[in-house]
């Protein structure tokens, strides 16, 4: 067992502690490289240097860790492979291999967002998977209003770098709290008041039962360079991740109402799905607080990751309707091959393959259940073009005509794909084709 640490946020005094102490001595560099060595002397996953190494990536970033730290890193992966195949090994193990993934050359979308820890347990039943879900986005955003406060309080001794003036941490503070206020309230029926002061990251924390765990939340931020601006970036991302694949499992369970013709519970779960994209809108305002310029350098270092690689986005776009031709071959899809590969083998249906003819041939003879089932995928569609439209919007502000990280052209892709549609198939008339 790594040791047991009772709390997030003890976990990230340990690490100020570590980075006070790399001030008064040799520094970073030394502390890492001397650590690693008697750990190697006597290996156990309980006294990995953990505080060292992740003050140290808040100190200098992944992207610039030097040949000698990153040989050391490598050489105590190998030892932990073979020390013991415990959970907290393995924890370890992802945590170094989100660490090493530039030195491995696999660095991409999924490693930079840590989503194989940020993930919902999918083996759940519905209520408790939204429950996962806010619990997930509640602590998240609270973990986004812990640092930025600790900047204005203690000064920055995380990611040091381009702290924004006390007016933006201060807005940014209110943003994370709104876009944490609907999760919060239907976990707990209440939401923390904002100006309790310091104890509000701390009664969130404690209040998520089913949020990631300390240790995941310490070890699920790997920076690749030391902007400020870079913690509240991987943050949302993570939060839009769980809210995708969350939406993800609403339609395939849709999908499957459908197809039992049980076209009331299907609506109904369209509308979750419709629910929690609308309320995610304010996790882009939170994100319009990032400064353009600051996203400009840290973004120089993130080349190769970008979310067109993201499983869960496309897992739900292909669940709501397969995707055509030449969708499925362009770079949208060619930039999640697990997915594509997944679609091109298997024969289950889309929820258009299965809604379609409720919607259009019993639309006719006015079953409300059809009209009810339509209403709710179209309230889809047009959210999920409203998400495109603000997505891309806030992608021209910040980018403007630079290229994405993914490899596109940027901003002219995502205006391209504001054609593209989820159920595309409805918009056809009914009487023509399949
Ligand atoms: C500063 C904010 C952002 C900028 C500048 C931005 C920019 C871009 C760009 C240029 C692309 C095209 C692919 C590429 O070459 O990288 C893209 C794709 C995409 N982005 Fe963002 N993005 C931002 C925030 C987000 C956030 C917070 C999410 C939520 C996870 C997100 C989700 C997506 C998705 C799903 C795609 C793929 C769209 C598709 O293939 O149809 N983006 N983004």
């Amino acid at each position: 067992m790594m040791r047991e640490k009772p709390y997030y946020l003890e976990l990230l005094q340990e690490v100020e502690d570590v980075h006070e102490a790399a001030r008064a001595s040799r520094g970073l560099p030394a502390i890492i490289i001397d650590s690693l060595a008697v750990w190697q002397n006597a290996p156990d996953e309980s006294t990995f240097p953990i505080e060292v190494l992740v003050a140290y990536l808040y100190d200098c970033g992944k992207h610039f860790l030097p040949a000698a730290v990153l040989d050391a890193l490598a050489d105590a992966r190998i030892t932990l492979d073979k020390i013991s195949r415990s959970e907290n090994n393995e924890n370890l193990r992802y945590y170094l291999s989100i660490v090493l993934d530039k030195y491995d050359d696999r660095y991409d979308y999924n490693s930079y967002t840590a989503n194989q820890w940020i993930r919902l347990n999918e083996q759940e039943n519905m209520d408790s998977l939204l429950q996962q879900r806010d619990a997930t986005v509640t602590a998240l955003l609270a973990d986004i209003i812990r640092f930025e406060r600790s900047s204005i309080q203690l000064g920055a001794w995380q990611l040091p770098s381009e702290v924004p003036d006390k007016q933006i941490l201060t807005k940014r503070e209110h943003l994370a709290y709104r876009a944490l206020s609907g999760p919060c309230n239907r976990l707990i029926g209440t939401v923390p008041d904002i100006e309790t002061g310091d104890k509000v990251p701390q009664q969130l924390f404690s209040l998520c039962a089913e949020s990631p765990s300390a240790q995941a939340l310490l070890l699920t931020i790997v920076p690749v360079y030391i902007i400020h601006d870079e913690y509240m970036f991987i943050r949302i991302l993570q939060c839009f991740e769980v809210t995708f694949q969350l939406m993800a499992v609403y339609i395939e369970k849709a999908t499957q109402h459908a197809e039992a013709d049980e076209l009331e519970e299907s609506s109904s779960v369209i509308e979750c799905a419709h629910a929690v994209l609308v309320e995610s809108a304010c996790l882009f305002s939170l994100l319009a607080t990032l400064q353009p310029m600051s996203f400009a350098t840290f973004r120089r270092f993130t080349e190769g990751a970008s979310a067109i690689q993201s499983d869960n986005y496309k897992r739900f776009e292909a669940a709501c309707g397969k995707p055509r031709s030449e969708r499925l071959n362009s770079p949208a899809f060619e930039s999640v091959p697990n997915v594509r590969d997944d679609l091109l083998m298997s024969r289950t249906p889309s929820l258009q393959d299965v809604a379609r003819p409720a919607t259009t041939e019993r639309l006719m003879s006015d079953d409300n259940a059809s009209v009810h089932l339509r209403r709710a995928l179209l309230s889809l569609e047009e959210a999920h073009q409203r998400w495109k439209t603000t997505h891309l919007t806030l992608a021209r502000r910040m980018i403007g005509d630079q290229t994405g990280t993914g490899y596109t052209a940027g901003t002219p892709y995502l205006a391209s794909v504001l054609e593209n549609r989820l159920f595309w198939r409805l918009h056809r008339p009914p009487d023509r084709g399949h």
